[in-house]
């Protein structure tokens, strides 16, 4: 672990979190200048995150990837994020294979496993899990979606793929219109995303919702408290109009009682047809992935796949340079990344 000094206060790091907590554990962490240089770092490790680049300055240090939900893209983009800075990663899924299925709490789990990592991603369940676990330890957590809680480092790969798609469209997303649709309540993704999107400058938001899948009323207090129009929608068509970016989602039926789970209409599921009827011609969609496969799901049709404003595969791409950018500033070593890549 010879470049990692963790003992060395980067700024960065220093203006996300106090001294005393390297947690990342939410969006409200970031002011707009600290978002701008995590976005920036994650830019310059791109070369690095395609394969085209190597960057070792993450050699000797292992990552705790602990998931206690079911995840594809989060799990494994972290992990390929630390191994491409030379880390290791060990792994663990589910409760059934730790022993908190043999009753082991969550506290005593954090300070045994504190004491093999030198950085620990978790998932669990239980909405402010993940800052319980980091609660009384010094090694940095990242929290990976703790419940109907935050997703923050999706929000960190949503607005870093919206600030390079609105880029080559000559656009900026100060000023910009952003349809949030679908499960709007349990979605910790989606919150998370219109929690640091407020840090922009007056953005217009238009939620579409389904009945009783509305977004909380504080987040929209909030927003419009910072300067922000919203207005909500219970149908696409006044939701996607003028929109420059659509962002869907799915209904999060998980986190529903199974009978409130079904039933959700159709009308809200983005597809080809929507898209050209009610929206704009140089449309963004995004969506944090994973969407419903299944032919009746209401949330992003497959008949998009090839269509080039669908920007879903930019944006998993993205996770593993914005989870490298991070790694590098929670763990003190971003102030090394350019002098890296110069030699690389
Ligand atoms: N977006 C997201 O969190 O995907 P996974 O559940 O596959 O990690």
């Amino acid at each position: 672990l010879a470049s990692l000094d963790t003992a060395v206060a980067a700024s960065l790091r220093d203006r996300i979190c106090p001294p005393e907590a390297p947690h990342l554990l939410s969006v409200t962490q970031f002011q707009r200048d600290s978002l701008g240089d995590l976005l920036r770092l994650a830019g310059s490790l791109e070369p690095v995150a395609q394969r085209h680049k190597t960057c070792r300055v993450l050699e000797g240090a292992v990552l705790g990837n602990l998931f206690f939900e079911p995840s594809t893209r989060t799990r494994l983009s972290f992990g390929a994020a630390f191994c491409r800075l030379g880390g290791a990663v060990c792994d663990t899924t589910g409760f059934t294979f730790s022993s908190m299925a043999k009753g082991e709490s969550l506290a005593d789990t954090s300070r045994v496993v504190a004491g093999y990592f030198d950085a620990i991603v978790v998932r669990h369940p239980e909405t402010g899990s993940v800052a319980r676990f980091a609660e009384n330890i010094e090694v940095p957590v990242v929290n990976g979606g703790d419940g109907a809680g935050e997703h923050p480092t999706q929000a960190l790969v949503d607005v870093y793929t919206m600030e390079k798609e609105f880029a080559r469209l000559g656009k900026t997303l100060d000023g910009a219109t952003v349809a949030l649709v679908g499960d709007l309540r349990h979605g910790r993704a989606v919150q998370s995303l219109f929690r640091i999107l407020t840090l922009y400058r007056q953005l217009s938001f238009k939620l579409v919702a389904p009945g009783g899948l509305e977004m909380p009323t504080e987040l929209i207090d909030a927003a419009v408290t910072l300067g922000h129009q919203v207005t909500q929608h219970s149908t696409l068509q006044g939701g996607l109009r003028d929109a420059d970016l659509v962002y869907a989602t799915r209904i999060q039926k998980e986190r529903m009682q199974e009978e409130a789970a079904e039933g959700y209409p159709a009308r809200f599921r983005i597809d080809k047809s929507a898209i050209s009827r009610l929206a704009p011609a140089d449309v963004v969609i995004l969506h944090p992935l994973p969407r419903d496969s299944a032919p009746e799901a209401n949330d992003l049709s497959c008949d998009l796949d090839a269509d080039p404003r669908l920007a879903i595969f930019r944006q998993t791409d993205n996770g593993v340079a914005v989870r490298m950018a991070v790694f590098a500033t929670l763990l003190g070593v971003e102030a090394q990344i350019p002098a890296c890549l110069r030699d690389a």
